[in-house]
C-alpha cells in the first residue's frame, strides 16, 4: 500500500464502510495513513478490514447497528479503549424503502428515518466530546441530491435526507467554536448496490438528463469527503457539496 500523509495519525470512523461509497471512501483514507473503523452491519467489513492490515494499512472492523443508541456508544467507546482519540466522522450507512406514499408502510417509513436519519445524531453525539475536549474535528454526513430535490417514491429517503441537511447546518453552528467542522455530501447518482436495483429506463434518463453524462463513480464521491476532512477544508463549515455531474443545480 502506498501511503502519503494528508490524514497521517487521524483515527476515522466511516459507518457503512463495508460497501460502495463508504468502503471507497475508508481506503483511501488507510492509504493516507489514517487509522480507520469500519462500522457496519455486514460480516464483509471484516474482509475489508483485514485486507488494509494485511497491506500495511491499520484497520478495525465494528459490527453494529448505527441506528442502535447503545451499539453506538459501545463502537465509540471500543475505538477510544483502542486509539484513544477520534477526529474524523463519516456518517455514511443508509438504506432505501423504496415506495407510493400510498403503499408506504408505517415500517418503512420509520425504518429509514431511523438508519439514515437518527443514526447521525446518534454517532455524533457521541463523538462530540472527545472531539470537543481535542479542540478538533470533522463530521461529514452523506446526503442526496433526493434531499435538495425530492424524488418520487423516495418521501421516507428524501425526509431523512433532507433531515440530514438542517442536522448539519444547526451542529456546524453549535460546534464550530471548538473547531469541529461539519459538512454534507449530497451524491447524485452512484453506481453501488444501493443503486443497482433501479430500473434500466431510470438510468438512462438519468444519465441523458446529467450535463457530464456520465453516472458517478464511488470514488467522485470520496474525493469530496476526503477535501473536507483535510486541513485544506478548515474554514469550511455547514456546507453542503453536491456530487452529481450537475444532475441538480440549486
Ligand atoms: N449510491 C448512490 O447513488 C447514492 C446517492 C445519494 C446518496 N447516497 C448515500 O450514500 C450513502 C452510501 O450509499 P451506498 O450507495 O454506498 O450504499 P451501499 O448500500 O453500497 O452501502 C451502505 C452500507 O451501509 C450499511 N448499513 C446499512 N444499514 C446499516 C445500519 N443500520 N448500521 C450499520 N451499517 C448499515 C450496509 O450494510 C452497507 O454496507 C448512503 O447514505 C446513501 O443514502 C448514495
Amino acid at each position: 500500500m502506498t501511503t502519503t500523509n494528508r490524514f497521517q495519525d487521524k483515527v476515522v470512523i466511516v459507518t457503512g464502510g463495508a460497501n460502495g461509497i463508504g468502503q471507497a471512501t475508508m481506503l483511501g483514507f488507510a492509504q493516507e495513513g489514517a487509522r480507520v473503523v469500519i462500522v457496519d452491519l455486514a460480516d464483509r467489513g471484516e474482509a475489508v478490514a483485514g485486507q488494509i492490515n494485511k497491506d500495511g494499512g491499520n484497520a478495525l472492523f465494528i459490527k453494529a447497528d448505527v441506528s442502535n443508541a447503545d451499539q453506538v456508544q459501545s463502537l465509540v467507546n471500543t475505538t477510544l479503549d483502542k486509539y484513544g482519540q477520534i477526529d474524523i466522522l463519516i456518517n455514511n450507512a443508509g438504506i432505501t424503502r423504496d415506495n407510493l406514499i400510498m403503499k408506504m408502510k408505517e415500517d418503512d417509513w420509520n425504518l429509514v428515518l431511523r438508519v439514515n436519519l437518527s443514526s447521525v445524531y446518534q454517532c455524533s453525539r457521541a463523538v462530540v466530546r472527545p472531539m470537543m475536549k481535542k479542540r478538533y474535528g470533522r463530521i461529514i454526513n452523506l446526503t442526496s441530491v433526493v434531499g435538495l430535490a425530492g424524488q418520487s417514491g423516495q418521501t421516507n429517503y428524501a425526509a431523512s435526507k433532507a433531515g440530514i441537511i438542517g442536522f448539519t447546518k444547526s451542529l456546524a453552528k453549535e460546534v464550530g467554536s471548538r473547531n469541529i467542522t461539519v459538512n454534507a455530501v449530497a451524491p447524485g447518482f452512484i453506481k453501488t448496490q444501493l443503486t443497482d436495483v433501479l430500473p434500466a429506463e431510470m438510468v438512462q434518463t438519468t444519465v441523458q438528463n446529467t450535463p457530464l453524462g456520465r453516472l458517478g463513480e464511488v470514488e467522485d464521491v470520496a474525493k469530496a469527503i476526503w477535501f473536507l476532512a483535510s486541513d485544506d477544508a478548515a474554514f469550511i463549515t455547514g456546507q453542503v457539496l453536491t456530487v452529481d455531474g450537475g444532475l441538480v443545480m440549486q
